[in-house]
């Protein structure tokens, strides 16, 4: 005899601050996600710099606090002096990550104007592949330097006199992968990662470095973050206050044809993160690191689900994405949340059109799916990560990736919940059954009003289209007595006053 389904929610027990950085997109130079997507010019639905007033919206509704450019593998063939200065003198260059024609007339300053209207923080990645440090350190210099020196000049000329003080800059995106022009093994990464990281830090020590990592647990992972998570390596002896990395990356994208292996596997990403975590712990007590360098963070900036060989469109990158999806987008954020602890940043990938809640048509914008669970989450999973027991029915069938199934637990109802600072508590609750509603005993709610969001649909299969929209929010109250039913495959988020 199974034992009824109960939640508890412990506001007064704090896991950890959430990282408002964790509602991160992602914009690449890949499919229609510039072109055609947050860059328009022409179209009616753009302002006066080309960008699509409709997709800004949209950003600023998800109140997207940081955004990753120019790729993904894009970056690996990217020279950012390609796209600055007059528009008619920018080179179209062949792009070998996509085998497209980058035409140019998008690059740094139109991605930081796109950024201010946004209201975002740009996050920039290095090109690994074909760039030299020279380049890296001109491209630092030209965003954030305020210097009378050449790059900084270049900006000046290109009629933005303040620097864009940039903070976040990735050493590289995927350099162990074999679809790199210059893939690399975790020896050489790690010793170029190491003196790029150097010297960007002396031209510009208020930055953060991102290194590249892997899935978070394999030898790649492990190798690049002992080689270095150190201190900062300025002077004689170094600054004991301060690393030389900061946060290290991992990227994890999961798809499977069967609901509840499709739903669970996020699961894995969040395994992911412990294990990560543990070798950044790993690499400091090596190392010796000292306890005054702050304590590296997981930035996840390629998450969501995919599947390349089922998806339409160009480069198989133009999901249509169902409520199953949805539900693993809700699995996905639940574990961020629970994990906040560990978590610097993290991106979806990405934000327009190429594998994206958002979609662009020439007449307007399609919300996907898994827009509705991202919007909840962003709108209200902000504060603390608070404690949370679940007590609720295992799901026992395959797994994707098989090990999720001895690491972890994977129960229908899977929930996380978050204190706001003023007090506000919120429980994001997935039920991942096709079969069964859950009455369930809620614990640790306030008696009074309950604000109910739910994201829903008919089946498991449903997805949205221009023409209608199968999958939305729906908001209804509930009194905080009794039990709480969590309807069959839907996403549920309740807010209360602690
Ligand atoms: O987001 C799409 C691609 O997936 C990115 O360019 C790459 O980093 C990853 O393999």
């Amino acid at each position: 005899e199974e034992e009824s389904p109960s939640i508890i929610v412990h506001p007064d027990y704090k896991v950890a601050k959430i990282n408002d950085n964790i509602y991160g997109g992602f914009t690449e130079h890949m499919g229609r996600c510039i072109y055609g997507g947050i860059y328009d010019p022409g179209n009616p639905l753009s302002d006066e710099n080309g960008f699509r007033k409709d997709v800004i919206e949209a950003m600023k509704d998800l109140n997207v606090p940081v955004v990753r450019y120019p790729g993904g593998n894009f970056v690996a063939t990217y020279h950012w002096l390609d796209g600055v200065g007059p528009v008619e003198n920018r080179p179209k260059r062949p792009e070998l990550a996509w085998l497209g024609l980058e035409p140019n007339t998008f690059g740094t300053d139109e991605f930081m104007k796109w950024c201010e209207v946004v209201g975002t923080e740009p996050y920039l990645c290095l090109n690994f592949g074909t760039g030299t440090l020279d380049e890296a350190l001109g491209w630092l210099e030209y965003c954030n330097s305020t210097q009378d020196t050449y790059y900084a000049n270049l900006r000046r000329k290109n009629g933005r006199e303040e620097p864009y003080n940039v903070k976040y800059w990735a050493l590289g995106n995927e350099c162990w992968g074999p679809w790199q022009v210059e893939q690399m093994t975790k020896e050489d990464y790690a010793k170029k990662a190491y003196q790029w990281a150097k010297a960007l830090k002396l031209l510009d020590p208020s930055i953060m470095l991102i290194l590249c990592g892997e899935t978070g647990y394999s030898s790649w992972d492990y190798y690049v973050l002992k080689e270095c998570v150190t201190w900062s390596v300025h002077g004689l002896g170094g600054d004991r206050t301060k690393s030389l990395i900061d946060m290290h990356s991992i990227h994890v994208y999961t798809a499977d044809k069967e609901h509840l292996a499709n739903a669970t596997a996020p699961r894995g990403a969040e395994r992911a993160i412990q294990m990560a975590s543990a070798l950044i712990d790993l690499a400091r007590i090596e190392n010796g690191v000292p306890e005054t360098v702050p304590r590296q963070t997981i930035c996840f900036d390629e998450w969501n689900v995919w599947d390349p060989v089922r998806a339409p469109g160009e480069l198989g990158a133009e999901e249509k994405y169902t409520l199953s999806d949805a539900l693993a987008v809700a699995v996905f954020l639940n574990g961020f949340i629970r994990q906040a602890k560990d978590m610097g940043m993290a991106n979806i990938a990405q934000s327009v059109n190429v594998i994206s809640p958002l979609m662009t048509t020439k007449d307007g914008i399609i919300k996907q799916t898994i827009w509705w669970p991202l919007l909840l989450f962003s709108k209200y999973m902000r504060g603390h990560s608070v404690a949370v027991n679940v007590r609720a029915p295992e799901y026992t069938g395959r797994t994707n990736p098989a090990w999720i199934r001895a690491a972890m637990e994977t129960p229908y109802l899977d929930a996380s919940a978050s204190i706001s600072d003023d007090g506000i508590v919120s429980l994001a609750v997935a039920n991942l059954s096709e079969e069964k509603d859950f009455e369930v005993a809620l614990q640790g709610v306030t008696k009074g009003e309950v604000t109910v969001y739910t994201v829903g649909g008919e089946n498991v299969d449903v997805v949205n289209t221009s023409d209608e929209e199968k999958v939305g929010i729906k908001e209804s109250s509930w009194g905080g007595e009794g039990k709480f039913t969590f309807g069959k495959h839907s996403f549920t988020l309740l807010r209360w006053k602690a």
